[in-house]
């Protein structure tokens, strides 16, 4: 069976065998957190310094290549000192997307993976358009639920998951201590990867949803059901679609989360720390 084929048939298997995959090539058998850096964020994770450890994703069991530009598909092991405390983050640049059309499978495959490899924390980013006028182009926003448009669930079966503190609360809390002026919203999640009609950004609005993006919730799902704690931040890359009347593209998608990483980067190093 070949590896995609063992991450179709069976893919807690393939992610337990990816994780013992990154067990024995980073020499670690355990890492504490694990990290999705979504469109842009890419360059945040400078801020970590070098990485103990990097490979491509697609040479680990059940990793599929990116598709995406800005997306490089890379796995990466960092060693974050905070005084007496070390902190092992397993960083993943780059994501599947469910509108990639491969299925669910390889959407999840990396938080999975995580989890099997010991990350009782998973932090997602992403980059979305902002429903909500007070939000800013650059500005980072904690989720704090969202709305699943596609209703599309990695999970199968009689697996009826409590999604109440799905983004936890005590994450964001921790969160909100380094940064008070971070404000939270809600997330619906939209399967693209056409971006939203304004009428559809009217309807959301009135849903109470606060920002929109293409990922984050079945990866958080995935997360969750396997017991790990989970922590969303999305970063506004744009005002959603008829919110200025300017038309939408992943150039300027990318261009604000570049111009926003610093801030992104140092947000995340100066929490870490207090995550685990
Ligand atoms: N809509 C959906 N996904 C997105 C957007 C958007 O406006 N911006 C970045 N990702």
């Amino acid at each position: 069976m070949t590896s995609t084929e063992l991450l179709y048939s069976d893919p807690l298997q393939a992610a337990t065998k990816a994780a013992a995959e990154i067990a024995q090539r980073t020499g670690f058998a355990s890492h504490d957190i694990a990290l999705v850096m979504g469109s842009g964020w890419v360059t945040a994770v400078d801020a970590l310094g070098d990485p103990v450890y990097e490979c491509n994703a697609e040479e680990l069991i059940g990793f599929l290549p990116p598709a995406v530009e800005g997306h490089s598909g890379k796995v990466r092991s960092y060693e974050i000192k905070d005084g007496g405390k070390t902190v092992r983050a397993l960083v993943f640049l780059g994501r599947t997307h469910l509108y990639e059309g491969k299925g669910m499978e390889p959407v999840v495959h990396g938080v999975r993976t995580a989890v099997k490899a010991g990350c009782k924390v998973i932090l997602l980013t992403n980059a979305c358009g902002g429903i909500n006028t007070r939000y800013r182009v650059g500005q980072p926003v904690l989720i704090r639920d969202h709305i699943s448009l596609t209703a599309a669930t990695p999970l199968v079966g009689a697996t009826f998951v409590d999604l109440t503190d799905l983004y936890s609360k005590r994450l964001r809390a921790i969160v909100k201590s380094a940064d008070s002026s971070l404000e939270e919203g809600v997330y619906v999640h939209w399967r693209g990867p056409t971006y939203e009609t304004p009428a559809e950004i009217l309807m959301m609005r009135g849903m109470g949803a606060d920002l929109v993006g293409m990922s984050t919730v079945p990866e958080a799902i995935a997360a969750h059901a396997l017991g790990a704690e989970v922590l969303a931040i999305s970063l506004v890359t744009n005002a959603a679609a008829g919110v200025t009347g300017e038309k939408l593209n992943h150039e300027e998608v990318i261009a604000a989360g570049k111009a926003a990483a610093s801030r992104m980067g140092a947000l995340m190093k100066s929490v870490i720390p207090n995550l685990i």
